[in-house]
């Protein structure tokens, strides 16, 4: 889909390396993505594939050992110590997967919402600051737990409350790491769609990493990583049937790179021993991909 704004997260050829005890482990590998702006996409993939590992350098709380991406404008490669401190007060908001680390515990709910509005040099007075508290905990559903510590409220209210707290200051992007981790099916929904709405309410640009499969339902679009590369995608949409109902398709695409690369489903490799080498065939709309010594293939045959 392309717009007249710009893509409000581009990431291109990102490639993050750790080393630990030597070992060298490469977190991401030259992965792309381009988010555009009011967008909420869902990031999935299994554990260790690094979806985490970029969600902490968009966050501004990691660098890229190579590669670029740019959020709101930001390159984040670029930004110096104190740049990268007023993007992650301004410009990100984050909530994480483990509902302890995103609220202080000795504050009240309302709280923790008017912290970080405290926090920056554009402090708004006290009485609207009190207002806008008010106004998100009840856009989350949460106005009822407004006095109470962290402690004292649901998993699904905690989260619902973090929302709030990391809306607070008008971020662009809001990124979420597993905000429903911890919580049941039923509470998870909720959250889900207490993202969402947020993501429309306020204009934001949103990227939720999830091992939920169902987020699929909540979101247009979903972005699987796999070894540290985007994978696949899949988009939802609505189309009308021949009765005249409403039905909501998914359809899975696999990506493919600036240079052509693209990644084969394990399944598709597995089906046909797909090894070190394949043939490939270009026909008038589709490209063939087979396996490098098909029986009585005499290595010239084409598709016509
Ligand atoms: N600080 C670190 N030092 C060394 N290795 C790391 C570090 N952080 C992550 N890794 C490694 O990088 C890879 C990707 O980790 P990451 O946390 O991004 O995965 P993930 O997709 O978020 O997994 P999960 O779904 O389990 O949260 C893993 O192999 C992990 O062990
Ligand atoms: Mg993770």
């Amino acid at each position: 889909m392309s717009t007249m704004t710009p893509p409000e997260i581009v990431c291109e050829d990102l490639v993050r390396i750790f080393t630990a005890e030597g070992v060298e482990v490469q977190a991401l590998q030259g992965l792309n993505l381009t988010v555009e702006a009011g967008d909420l996409v869902a990031l999935v993939g299994a554990s260790g594939s690094g979806k985490s590992t970029l969600l902490t350098i968009l966050s501004g709380l990691d660098r890229p050992t190579a590669g670029s991406a740019r959020v709101a404008g930001h390159d984040l490669v670029a930004l110096s110590a104190r740049e990268r401190q007023v993007y992650r007060r301004d410009t990100v908001g984050f909530v994480w997967q483990q509902t302890t680390r995103n609220l202080l515990p000795y504050l009240t709910a309302a709280e923790n919402v008017a912290l970080p509005m405290t926090l920056t040099p554009r402090r708004r007075p006290a009485a609207e600051r009190r207002s806008r508290v008010a106004e998100l905990l009840e856009l989350l559903g949460v106005d009822h737990v407004a006095d109470r510590r962290p402690a004292e409220l649901s998993g699904g209210e905690q989260q619902r409350v973090a929302i709030a707290t990391a809306v607070v200051n008008g971020p662009r992007v809001l990124l979420a790491d597993e905000p429903t981790g911890e919580l049941d099916e039923a509470t998870s929904d909720e959250v889900l769609e207490a993202i969402r709405h947020m993501t429309t309410e306020l204009g934001m640009t949103t990227l939720i990493v999830t091992h939920d499969p169902t987020v699929a339902a909540h979101v247009r679009r979903t972005v699987r990583i796999r070894d540290g590369r985007t994978a696949t995608e899949t988009l939802r949409r609505t189309a009308v049937d021949e009765h005249g109902r409403e039905r909501h398709l998914h359809e899975e695409f696999a990506v493919i790179d600036k240079v052509g690369r693209l990644q084969l489903p394990r399944e598709f490799v597995e089906a046909l021993d797909l090894r070190e080498r394949v043939r490939l065939g270009l026909a008038a709309d589709h490209v063939r991909v087979s396996p490098h010594d098909l029986p009585g293939d005499d290595g010239d045959e084409e598709d016509r």
